[in-house]
């Protein structure tokens, strides 16, 4: 393993989820202080305690990606007991199954609180202390479906990933003289508990292989390169930019 990121300090939102701890454990592994966030204390914490019992540097906090009020406390505390931030990993996000008919505002507001507003707050927050901290980057994990159509379902989670493409390319450019770097990340179909659990045997999932010309799902560990690789400066002149980590089902 490269320590690409030694001597960084490195915050990853819904970090106990699937992808989530994937990332947590390479950016621990290439040598990042890694800042274990998501909405359950005590499972950050355990995450946390595992990167460390691996070797690694980690600190688990809670933190609700949709609340302003989180971000400025967590930011400010990392800043504090740390030092600085110098990578910052937008990963929470969440999806509804309804289409843009059966939408409700309800579920709308809610999954765009998380999955659009959660990466807004975070880079409002997150990308001035990389900046006060000499630099760094920031990686948003979209989707596919923030570039096509999918199944024509889960409308608000398009709707949120799309966004999240954009303000990636336009957070990029406020930031681009200033040693900020902001990329986006589309993964595929990935193959985690939650969603081996929800899609196993079912058309859907016989739909995803399919249409994935690699013929398989992607595994959490393709996604943290990939996260790892726009983390350091092997990514020194990439910013706006937006990649597929998703077995070619794009390039159809
Ligand atoms: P997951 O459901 O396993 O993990 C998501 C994490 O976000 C959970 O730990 C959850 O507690 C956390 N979370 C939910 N609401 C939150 C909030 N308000 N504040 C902070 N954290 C919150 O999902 P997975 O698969 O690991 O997904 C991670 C990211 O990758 C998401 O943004 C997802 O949309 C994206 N993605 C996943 C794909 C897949 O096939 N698994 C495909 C494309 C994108």
């Amino acid at each position: 393993m490269q320590h690409r990121l030694s001597g960084g300090i490195a915050l990853v939102t819904g970090a106990t989820g699937g992808i989530g701890t994937a990332i947590s454990h390479r950016l621990a592994a290439e040598g990042a202080t890694v800042v274990v966030t998501d909405v359950d204390a005590g499972r950050c914490e355990d995450l946390a305690k595992k990167l460390r019992t691996d070797g690694g540097q980690a600190l688990g906090l809670a933190l609700d990606v949709s609340s302003e009020d989180a971000w400025s406390g967590v930011v400010a505390r990392v800043v504090d007991e740390l030092g600085g931030l110098s990578v910052l990993v937008n990963n929470a996000g969440i999806a509804e199954m309804r289409t843009v008919e059966n939408e409700t505002q309800e579920s709308w507001e809610k999954v765009i609180g998380v999955t659009q507003g959660g990466v807004w707050l975070g880079m409002k927050h997150g990308g001035p202390a990389i900046e006060r901290s000499g630099g760094g980057s920031i990686v948003n994990i979209a989707s596919i479906f923030g570039t096509v159509g999918g199944f024509g379902g889960q409308f608000s989670y398009h709707a949120a990933k799309g966004a999240v493409r954009l303000m990636t390319k336009n957070a990029a450019l406020h930031w681009a003289t200033r040693g900020v770097r902001v990329n986006s990340i589309h993964p595929g179909f990935i193959e985690t508990p939650l969603s081996r659990e929800l899609w196993k045997g079912t058309p859907r999932h016989t739909a995803m292989v399919e249409g994935t010309p690699l013929g398989r799902l992607g595994r959490p560990d393709e996604v943290s390169g990939a996260v790892a690789f726009l983390a350091s400066d092997d990514a020194s002149f990439v910013t706006g930019s937006e990649l597929y980590v998703d077995g070619g089902w794009t390039a159809r």
